[in-house]
């Protein structure tokens, strides 16, 4: 079995991308299922139900999200009735939306579970013991990819090597930089500290560099816009042993004007 994970999709040019690249994406990698993590896809902020149809329409099975999550107001409207989505796990008991799924498909199934580092972001619940929570509630020991949405990556490392041979995949979103650190851990769980992002290739992790620049040199409060210009597009592939639920390889995607597209 083959996963696609794409990492945070950033605004309408995020989403362009994403479109595009879709099709060819899926004629050179036959994935057997694709996860995006959608929590930046409205204007850089969280997102809306039509641009969930849209990448639903387009062939992603599941969307996963972050600490945007909420961004959208809207969101309250629609995340209870969304089946294939997911915000992080660890939010506290009663928060609308689901932090985990159970996908079935022709191929086989995949448990996706979203969670959220702690490290200079909100504190949450604890993400180790959520994860101990939800695998003790699955059954049949399905495949699980983990989207650990953290800001360092002490954490998503950590968490990494606690879920080893518990789960198939651990892999990072959050920084929208792509690490190089791709690997298989010893009892078989598949890592990568960060996908990276689909966006704006010459902007501060999506956002106009400008007022980037302005926010750092001033320290006032900018209203940060999603840049314009060329984009990118990152994603890692994940293959499993259906039956062991173990990873049996991890690479990386990397498309941009200084990585042109591959086959
Ligand atoms: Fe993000
Ligand atoms: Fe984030």
């Amino acid at each position: 079995m083959r996963i696609l994970m794409i990492g945070d999709v950033v605004g309408l040019s995020g989403q362009k991308t994403l479109l595009e690249y879709l099709p060819k994406l899926k004629r050179a990698h036959h994935p057997d299922l694709i996860v995006v993590n959608g929590e930046n896809a409205a204007d850089g902020r969280g997102i809306t139900r039509p641009i969930a149809r849209e990448f639903y329409g387009s062939g992603v099975d599941c969307i996963t999200l972050g600490n945007h999550t909420w961004d959208k107001r809207e969101i309250f409207d629609f995340i209870d009735g969304e089946e294939r989505m997911v915000r992080p796990a660890n939010y506290p008991e009663g928060t609308p939306g689901q932090g985990y799924v159970h996908l079935k498909f022709a191929g086989g199934e995949l448990v996706v579970i979203n969670l959220m580092g702690r490290s200079f972001l909100s504190t949450l619940d604890c993400p180790f013991r959520e994860a101990d929570a939800i695998l003790k509630k699955l059954k049949g020991n399905p495949p699980v990819l983990v989207d650990f949405h953290a800001e360092t990556t002490s954490e998503k490392l950590a968490l990494a090597w606690y879920l080893d041979g518990r789960v198939s995949a651990v892999v990072g979103t959050h920084t929208h930089i792509q690490t190089a650190d791709e690997r298989i851990l010893p009892q078989g769980t598949a890592y990568l500290t960060d996908v990276g992002m689909v966006g704006p290739y010459d902007g501060v992790l999506g956002m106009d560099k400008e007022l980037v620049i302005k926010k750092f040199l001033t320290q006032l409060p900018v209203r940060f816009e999603v840049a314009k210009g060329r984009n990118q597009l990152n994603a890692v592939l994940i293959d499993l042993n259906s039956a062991t639920g173990k990873a049996t390889g991890i690479k990386r995607l990397r498309l941009d004007d200084d990585q042109p597209w591959f086959e």
